[in-house]
C-alpha cells in the first residue's frame, strides 16, 4: 500500500513538473503560483466557541496553531492554543476528517503560567519520542517578549496524564543573548533522523526564528553549540513566527507563518499580504542555512509562499507537517473560511489540511 501510493505520488509529481516546463505553450498554471493553491480538505467537529479558557470553549474544528499526533488508540489527536492546551480527538481511526471533539486539556495550571503573568498557554508542539509524548507549549501575552516555552510529558496523551516540567527557555530583556532579543514562544521539537540530535526551534517577531540544541532528555537546552538564527525578515515588525522543521528525501524544510495572525477586523483587514501566509525554505542541514526558491537566505528575508489567502481561505498559518498520512506528507494549519466565518472571527478559525507534493525538491500543496 505504502509503495503503491508513493509511486502514484511520484507520477503525479512528474506530470506536474512536465506541466511546469511546458507552461508557456499550453497555458497550464504554474504549480508554484497562487493560482494552483488548493482548497483545504473539509473537516467536521465540535464548534463551541466559549467565553472563557475552559477546554470546551476551544478545540474541535475551531482552533489555532494545531499540533496533531497519532494516539495509542489509532486515532489522531490535536493539541492547540487556549483551553490550557486543549486536546481534541478525531472520532474515526486513522483519519484527519473528523468528527473532532475536545476531550480536555494538557495543563491544569502551571508554575510558569503565573510567572509570565499569563494563564493562557499557546501554540503546543507535540511529538512521540520513544514511549513518551512531549508537549512543548508557550506562555506569553500579546505583544510581550516576556515569554517562556514549557514542557509537559505523558505516556498516554489523555487529559489528566500530563506531568508539567515548567520552563525550558525564558525570554526577557535581561536574559542572556539570544533570549534577550528573541521571543520564547512557538516551539518546535525536531530530532534529526540522520544525527539523532534534538533541536528546539522557536520564535515570533523579535529577531524571528532561532534554534537551540536540546539536551538528550529534551528537558533543557545546551549552551554549546550556541543557538543559531534560522530566519529573519529584516523589515519591521519582523513578522515571522510558528517555525516547523520537516524532512523529505535529503532536504530539511523550515516552514513558518509570516504576517499578522489574529484579531482580523473584517471592516479593516491588514493590507493584502500582511495577513498570515505559510512560507518555507530548505537546507541540507537541520541547522541551516535555509534558502527559498530564488536562492535567497531566509535570514535575508527569503521565504517562498507555499500557501496564503485565496478563494474562501484567508490568513492560513500555525502550520505543521504530518508525515506518512496514508503514505504521504500532509500540511495542516488553521485559517479563516470567509464563507463560513464572514466576520473573520478568531474563535471560528478552522482546521485545514492538504497533501504535499515535492517538485524538484520544493513542496507544493495539492488537494489529491
Ligand atoms: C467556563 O467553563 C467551565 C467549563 O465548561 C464552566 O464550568 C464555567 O461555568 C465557565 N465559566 C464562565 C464564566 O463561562
Ligand atoms: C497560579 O495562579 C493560580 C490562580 O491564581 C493559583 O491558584 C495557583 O496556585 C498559582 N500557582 C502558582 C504555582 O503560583
Ligand atoms: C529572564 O530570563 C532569564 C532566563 O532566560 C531568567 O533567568 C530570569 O529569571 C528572567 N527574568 C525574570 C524577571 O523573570
Ligand atoms: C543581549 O545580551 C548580551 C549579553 O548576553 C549583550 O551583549 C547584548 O547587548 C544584549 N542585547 C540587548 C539588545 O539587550
Ligand atoms: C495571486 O497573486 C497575485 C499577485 O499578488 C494577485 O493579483 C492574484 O489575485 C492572486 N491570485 C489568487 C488566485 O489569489
Amino acid at each position: 500500500m505504502y509503495s503503491l501510493i508513493t509511486k502514484i505520488g511520484a507520477l503525479a509529481v512528474a506530470s506536474l513538473a512536465t506541466q511546469a516546463t511546458a507552461m508557456p505553450s499550453n497555458n497550464q498554471p504554474d504549480p508554484f503560483s497562487n493560482a494552483s493553491w488548493p482548497l483545504p480538505h473539509p473537516v467536521t467537529g465540535a464548534s463551541n466557541p466559549g467565553a472563557n479558557n475552559s477546554y470546551d470553549g476551544w478545540g474541535g474544528v475551531h482552533l489555532h496553531d494545531p499540533s496533531i499526533v497519532m494516539g495509542p488508540d489509532g486515532h489522531y489527536y490535536s493539541f492547540s492554543t487556549h483551553g490550557l492546551v486543549v486536546i481534541s480527538r478525531a472520532s474515526y481511526p486513522n483519519s484527519l476528517d473528523g468528527y473532532w471533539e475536545p476531550i480536555g486539556s494538557v495543563l491544569e495550571g502551571s508554575s510558569i503560567i503565573n510567572n509570565t503573568g499569563s494563564t493562557d498557554p499557546w501554540a503546543p508542539d507535540v511529538h512521540k519520542v520513544g514511549d513518551t509524548y512531549y508537549c512543548y507549549y508557550a506562555v506569553s501575552q500579546f505583544g510581550s517578549q516576556f515569554s517562556s516555552i514549557g514542557l509537559a510529558t505523558s505516556k498516554t496523551l489523555r487529559p489528566g496524564s500530563w506531568t508539567d516540567h515548567g520552563a525550558v527557555i525564558t525570554s526577557n530583556t535581561t536574559a542572556p543573548t539570544p533570549l534577550n532579543i528573541t521571543n520564547a514562544i512557538d516551539a518546535n521539537l525536531f530530532i534529526d533522523p540522520k544525527t539523532k540530535i534534538p533541536y528546539l526551534t522557536y520564535g515570533s517577531f523579535w529577531s524571528d526564528i532561532w534554534q537551540f540544541q536540546l539536551a538528550q532528555d529534551l528537558l533543557s537546552v545546551v549552551s554549546s553549540p550556541a543557538p543559531t538564527q534560522l530566519s529573519l525578515d529584516p523589515v519591521s515588525p519582523q513578522a515571522e513566527e510558528g517555525p516547523y522543521l520537516s524532512r523529505h528525501d535529503s532536504w530539511y524544510y523550515l516552514w513558518y507563518s509570516h504576517g499578522s495572525c489574529c484579531g482580523y477586523n473584517v471592516a479593516a483587514l491588514p493590507a493584502p499580504g500582511q495577513e498570515y501566509s505559510i512560507r518555507v525554505g530548505r537546507s541540507r542541514s537541520a541547522t541551516g542555512p535555509f534558502v527559498d526558491r530564488n536562492g535567497i537566505d531566509l535570514r535575508n528575508g527569503g521565504g517562498y509562499i507555499v500557501y496564503g489567502s485565496h478563494d474562501r481561505v484567508y490568513g492560513p498559518g500555525g502550520q505543521a507537517v504530518l508525515a506518512n498520512y496514508h503514505g504521504r506528507d500532509v500540511l495542516y494549519y488553521h485559517y479563516v473560511d470567509t464563507v463560513q466565518n464572514p466576520q473573520y472571527l478568531d474563535e471560528l478559525k478552522l482546521l485545514g489540511w492538504n497533501y504535499i507534493n515535492y517538485i524538484q525538491g520544493w513542496p507544493v500543496l495539492v488537494y489529491n
